[in-house]
Protein backbone atom coordinates (compact mmCIF):
# COMPACT_ATOMS: atom_id res chain seq x y z
CA UNK A 1 0.00 0.00 0.00
CA UNK A 2 1.66 3.50 -1.24
CA UNK A 3 0.45 6.48 0.36
CA UNK A 4 0.09 9.47 -1.02
CA UNK A 5 2.36 12.35 0.57
CA UNK A 6 0.88 14.91 2.58
CA UNK A 7 1.56 18.46 1.46
CA UNK A 8 4.88 19.30 3.61
CA UNK A 9 6.11 22.59 4.87
CA UNK A 10 8.79 24.12 3.69
CA UNK A 11 11.94 23.86 5.99
CA UNK A 12 15.37 25.13 6.68
CA UNK A 13 16.61 23.45 4.36
CA UNK A 14 14.40 24.76 1.64
CA UNK A 15 15.61 28.44 0.26
CA UNK A 16 14.50 30.78 -2.13
CA UNK A 17 17.75 32.39 -2.94
CA UNK A 18 17.66 36.36 -3.89
CA UNK A 19 21.28 38.04 -3.07
CA UNK A 20 24.62 36.01 -4.36
CA UNK A 21 26.25 36.96 -1.05
CA UNK A 22 23.55 34.60 0.29
CA UNK A 23 24.54 31.82 -1.78
CA UNK A 24 26.77 29.03 -0.64
CA UNK A 25 30.01 29.24 -2.65
CA UNK A 26 29.29 26.23 -4.11
CA UNK A 27 26.12 26.94 -6.23
CA UNK A 28 26.96 29.98 -6.83
CA UNK A 29 28.06 28.79 -10.69
CA UNK A 30 24.32 27.45 -10.69
CA UNK A 31 22.35 30.44 -8.94
CA UNK A 32 23.36 33.02 -11.82
CA UNK A 33 21.85 30.40 -14.42
CA UNK A 34 18.70 30.46 -11.80
CA UNK A 35 16.30 31.62 -14.84
CA UNK A 36 17.63 28.97 -17.16
CA UNK A 37 17.04 26.30 -14.22
CA UNK A 38 13.41 27.89 -13.64
CA UNK A 39 11.79 30.87 -15.83
CA UNK A 40 9.43 32.07 -13.07
CA UNK A 41 12.74 31.82 -10.23
CA UNK A 42 11.71 35.04 -9.19
CA UNK A 43 8.07 33.76 -7.83
CA UNK A 44 9.50 32.30 -5.02
CA UNK A 45 11.23 28.58 -6.41
CA UNK A 46 12.93 27.02 -3.59
CA UNK A 47 15.75 24.61 -3.73
CA UNK A 48 17.91 22.52 -1.11
CA UNK A 49 21.31 23.44 -1.26
CA UNK A 50 21.69 19.91 -2.78
CA UNK A 51 19.17 20.03 -5.17
CA UNK A 52 20.50 22.40 -6.71
CA UNK A 53 23.56 20.08 -8.78
CA UNK A 54 20.96 17.88 -10.06
CA UNK A 55 17.88 20.20 -11.14
CA UNK A 56 16.59 19.10 -15.18
CA UNK A 57 16.31 23.02 -16.70
CA UNK A 58 12.94 23.60 -17.61
CA UNK A 59 14.13 24.05 -21.55
CA UNK A 60 14.85 20.38 -21.26
CA UNK A 61 12.64 19.29 -19.18
CA UNK A 62 9.22 20.28 -21.34
CA UNK A 63 10.67 18.46 -24.30
CA UNK A 64 11.82 15.67 -22.69
CA UNK A 65 8.03 15.91 -21.32
CA UNK A 66 7.11 16.01 -24.82
CA UNK A 67 9.22 12.73 -25.75
CA UNK A 68 8.48 10.14 -23.55
CA UNK A 69 5.05 10.62 -24.09
CA UNK A 70 3.34 7.78 -26.31
CA UNK A 71 -0.34 7.35 -27.51
CA UNK A 72 -1.01 5.05 -24.89
CA UNK A 73 0.39 6.65 -21.90
CA UNK A 74 -1.86 7.86 -19.01
CA UNK A 75 0.82 7.61 -16.58
CA UNK A 76 4.38 8.95 -15.80
CA UNK A 77 5.83 7.85 -12.61
CA UNK A 78 9.11 10.07 -11.74
CA UNK A 79 10.94 8.02 -10.09
CA UNK A 80 13.37 10.84 -8.25
CA UNK A 81 11.62 13.78 -8.39
CA UNK A 82 13.90 15.88 -6.95
CA UNK A 83 12.30 19.84 -6.52
CA UNK A 84 9.88 18.89 -9.40
CA UNK A 85 11.91 20.31 -12.25
CA UNK A 86 10.74 16.87 -14.34
CA UNK A 87 7.62 16.06 -12.45
CA UNK A 88 6.49 19.72 -13.25
CA UNK A 89 6.98 19.40 -16.65
CA UNK A 90 5.70 16.27 -16.85
CA UNK A 91 2.05 17.98 -15.53
CA UNK A 92 2.54 21.06 -17.48
CA UNK A 93 1.96 19.14 -20.64
CA UNK A 94 -1.38 18.27 -20.10
CA UNK A 95 -1.09 14.90 -22.11
CA UNK A 96 -1.35 12.57 -18.78
CA UNK A 97 -4.03 12.00 -16.79
CA UNK A 98 -1.92 10.60 -13.45
CA UNK A 99 1.73 12.31 -12.79
CA UNK A 100 3.36 10.81 -9.71
CA UNK A 101 6.61 12.31 -8.31
CA UNK A 102 8.32 10.00 -5.65
CA UNK A 103 11.58 11.41 -3.49
CA UNK A 104 12.77 10.10 -0.81
CA UNK A 105 13.66 13.44 1.32
CA UNK A 106 11.73 15.34 2.76
CA UNK A 107 12.58 18.65 2.22
CA UNK A 108 13.39 18.22 -0.77
CA UNK A 109 9.77 17.15 -1.46
CA UNK A 110 8.88 20.31 -0.09
CA UNK A 111 10.39 21.97 -2.47
CA UNK A 112 8.99 20.48 -5.15
CA UNK A 113 5.55 20.50 -3.95
CA UNK A 114 6.18 24.36 -3.47
CA UNK A 115 7.75 24.78 -7.21
CA UNK A 116 4.77 23.33 -8.80
CA UNK A 117 2.03 25.49 -7.09
CA UNK A 118 3.74 28.47 -8.16
CA UNK A 119 4.20 26.90 -11.28
CA UNK A 120 0.82 27.20 -11.77
CA UNK A 121 0.44 23.18 -11.52
CA UNK A 122 -3.38 22.16 -10.92
CA UNK A 123 -4.12 21.10 -6.98
CA UNK A 124 -4.14 17.47 -7.03
CA UNK A 125 -2.58 17.23 -10.75
CA UNK A 126 0.51 15.53 -9.17
CA UNK A 127 0.32 12.63 -6.88
CA UNK A 128 3.39 13.11 -4.35
CA UNK A 129 5.07 9.89 -2.55
CA UNK A 130 7.29 10.43 0.14
CA UNK A 131 9.52 7.54 -0.08
CA UNK A 132 11.91 4.59 -1.77
CA UNK A 133 11.27 4.86 -5.26
CA UNK A 134 12.40 1.01 -5.97
CA UNK A 135 10.22 0.11 -2.47
CA UNK A 136 7.46 1.82 -4.27
CA UNK A 137 7.41 0.74 -7.74
CA UNK A 138 7.58 -3.06 -6.81
CA UNK A 139 4.89 -2.13 -4.27
CA UNK A 140 2.56 -0.47 -7.27
CA UNK A 141 3.42 -3.04 -9.70
CA UNK A 142 2.35 -5.63 -7.58
CA UNK A 143 -0.82 -4.32 -6.46
CA UNK A 144 -2.83 -4.26 -9.49
CA UNK A 145 -5.43 -6.50 -8.45
CA UNK A 146 -6.24 -4.64 -4.96
CA UNK A 147 -9.04 -1.49 -5.18
CA UNK A 148 -6.66 1.25 -2.94
CA UNK A 149 -7.68 2.23 0.54
CA UNK A 150 -8.45 6.16 1.17
CA UNK A 151 -5.55 8.30 1.30
CA UNK A 152 -3.48 5.40 -0.98
CA UNK A 153 -2.59 5.40 -4.65
CA UNK A 154 -3.63 3.35 -7.13
CA UNK A 155 -1.71 0.55 -8.70
CA UNK A 156 0.24 0.94 -11.99
CA UNK A 157 -1.05 -0.03 -15.46
CA UNK A 158 1.81 -1.52 -17.02
CA UNK A 159 0.41 -0.97 -20.61
CA UNK A 160 -0.49 2.66 -19.98
CA UNK A 161 2.59 3.60 -17.90
CA UNK A 162 5.71 4.88 -18.46
CA UNK A 163 8.98 5.40 -15.81
CA UNK A 164 11.20 8.04 -15.93
CA UNK A 165 14.59 7.90 -13.86
CA UNK A 166 16.89 10.94 -13.18
CA UNK A 167 18.96 9.53 -10.36
CA UNK A 168 21.76 11.15 -9.00
CA UNK A 169 25.12 10.90 -11.12
CA UNK A 170 27.42 9.44 -8.26
CA UNK A 171 30.52 7.79 -7.55
CA UNK A 172 33.52 9.24 -10.42
CA UNK A 173 32.95 12.54 -11.84
CA UNK A 174 31.54 12.04 -15.31
CA UNK A 175 33.16 15.16 -16.54
CA UNK A 176 36.55 13.70 -15.66
CA UNK A 177 36.08 10.56 -17.39
CA UNK A 178 35.72 10.34 -21.96
CA UNK A 179 33.25 7.78 -22.15
CA UNK A 180 31.60 7.54 -18.90
CA UNK A 181 30.81 3.86 -17.16
CA UNK A 182 27.23 4.23 -16.18
CA UNK A 183 28.39 0.48 -13.82
CA UNK A 184 30.31 2.40 -11.58
CA UNK A 185 27.17 5.22 -11.28
CA UNK A 186 26.28 5.40 -7.64
CA UNK A 187 24.07 4.97 -5.57
CA UNK A 188 22.30 3.12 -8.35
CA UNK A 189 24.04 1.84 -11.82
CA UNK A 190 22.63 1.52 -14.81
CA UNK A 191 21.94 -2.31 -14.09
CA UNK A 192 19.86 -1.83 -11.19
CA UNK A 193 18.12 0.95 -12.19
CA UNK A 194 17.10 -1.09 -15.43
CA UNK A 195 16.12 -4.08 -13.63
CA UNK A 196 13.72 -1.70 -11.25
CA UNK A 197 12.09 -0.32 -14.27
CA UNK A 198 12.12 -3.39 -16.96
CA UNK A 199 9.79 -4.62 -18.74
CA UNK A 200 7.96 -1.27 -18.37
CA UNK A 201 8.93 1.46 -21.03
CA UNK A 202 11.62 4.08 -19.26
CA UNK A 203 13.53 6.74 -19.95
CA UNK A 204 16.76 7.09 -18.05
CA UNK A 205 17.95 10.94 -17.63
CA UNK A 206 22.25 10.17 -17.29
CA UNK A 207 25.66 11.78 -17.82
CA UNK A 208 26.32 13.06 -21.59
CA UNK A 209 29.23 10.93 -21.78
CA UNK A 210 27.24 8.08 -20.81
CA UNK A 211 28.92 5.14 -22.03
CA UNK A 212 26.65 4.08 -25.46
CA UNK A 213 27.52 0.60 -25.94
CA UNK A 214 26.34 -0.51 -22.02
CA UNK A 215 23.24 1.04 -22.48
CA UNK A 216 22.48 -0.97 -25.93
CA UNK A 217 23.78 -3.75 -23.89
CA UNK A 218 21.67 -3.74 -21.27
CA UNK A 219 18.61 -4.81 -23.38
CA UNK A 220 18.40 -8.57 -23.58
CA UNK A 221 18.62 -9.87 -27.25
CA UNK A 222 15.89 -9.83 -29.48
CA UNK A 223 15.20 -13.81 -29.09
CA UNK A 224 14.79 -13.30 -25.84
CA UNK A 225 12.28 -10.75 -25.50
CA UNK A 226 8.97 -9.80 -27.39
CA UNK A 227 8.35 -6.24 -27.72
CA UNK A 228 4.92 -5.24 -25.67
CA UNK A 229 3.76 -2.51 -28.22
CA UNK A 230 1.62 -4.23 -31.06
CA UNK A 231 2.92 -1.52 -33.25
CA UNK A 232 6.43 -2.49 -33.37
CA UNK A 233 5.45 -6.34 -32.82
CA UNK A 234 8.61 -8.46 -34.61
CA UNK A 235 10.79 -5.45 -34.47
CA UNK A 236 14.09 -5.91 -32.54
CA UNK A 237 14.15 -4.06 -29.15
CA UNK A 238 16.00 -1.00 -29.95
CA UNK A 239 16.39 2.06 -27.80
CA UNK A 240 16.50 5.34 -28.77
CA UNK A 241 18.84 8.24 -27.08
CA UNK A 242 18.88 11.49 -27.15
CA UNK A 243 21.45 14.40 -26.38
CA UNK A 244 19.36 17.33 -24.95
CA UNK A 245 21.39 20.95 -25.56
CA UNK A 246 21.48 24.25 -24.15
CA UNK A 247 23.15 26.90 -25.79
CA UNK A 248 25.05 24.37 -27.41
CA UNK A 249 26.05 21.88 -25.26
CA UNK A 250 24.77 18.88 -24.09
CA UNK A 251 23.29 18.75 -20.77
CA UNK A 252 22.80 15.23 -20.16
CA UNK A 253 21.56 12.11 -22.17
CA UNK A 254 18.00 10.78 -22.24
CA UNK A 255 17.94 6.55 -23.25
CA UNK A 256 14.44 5.52 -24.01
CA UNK A 257 13.71 1.74 -23.31
CA UNK A 258 10.76 0.49 -24.95
CA UNK A 259 8.38 -2.27 -23.11
CA UNK A 260 9.73 -5.51 -23.91
CA UNK A 261 8.76 -8.93 -22.40
CA UNK A 262 11.20 -11.51 -21.62
CA UNK A 263 10.19 -15.16 -23.42
CA UNK A 264 9.78 -18.21 -21.57
CA UNK A 265 12.05 -20.65 -22.17
CA UNK A 266 14.73 -18.53 -23.77
CA UNK A 267 17.68 -19.19 -22.82
C1 LIG B 1 19.25 14.25 -9.69
S1 LIG B 1 18.05 14.56 -8.47
C2 LIG B 1 16.55 14.63 -9.41
C3 LIG B 1 16.29 15.98 -9.97
C4 LIG B 1 14.93 16.18 -10.59
N1 LIG B 1 14.83 15.52 -11.86
C5 LIG B 1 14.65 17.68 -10.76
O1 LIG B 1 14.57 18.14 -11.89
O2 LIG B 1 14.55 18.37 -9.74
C6 LIG B 1 17.91 12.99 -7.67
C7 LIG B 1 16.92 13.00 -6.53
O3 LIG B 1 16.64 11.64 -6.19
C8 LIG B 1 16.43 11.54 -4.80
N2 LIG B 1 16.63 10.12 -4.46
C9 LIG B 1 17.80 9.43 -4.34
N3 LIG B 1 17.55 8.13 -4.11
C10 LIG B 1 16.21 7.98 -4.10
C11 LIG B 1 15.35 6.88 -3.94
N4 LIG B 1 15.83 5.64 -3.73
N5 LIG B 1 14.02 7.08 -4.01
C12 LIG B 1 13.50 8.32 -4.21
N6 LIG B 1 14.27 9.41 -4.38
C13 LIG B 1 15.60 9.25 -4.33
C14 LIG B 1 17.43 12.50 -4.20
O4 LIG B 1 17.02 12.91 -2.90
C15 LIG B 1 17.40 13.64 -5.23
O5 LIG B 1 16.48 14.63 -4.84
Amino acid sequence: MVLKAPSLPLTEKCHHYTRLQDVPWDIQKYWKGRHKIFSNYNDGINLTDDAWFGVTPEPVARRIAEDIWMPETTTVVDMFAGAGGNTIAFALTGYYGRVIGIERDADTLACAQENARISGVPEGAITWVHGDCFVVLKELRAELNLSPAEGTIEPLDPSTTVLFASPPWGGVSYTSQAVYDLSKMEPYNLQSLHEACHPLPHALYLPRTSDLQQLADILPPRAKTKLLDENTEGSAPSIKVVQYCMHGFSKALVAYYPAVESLAGAT
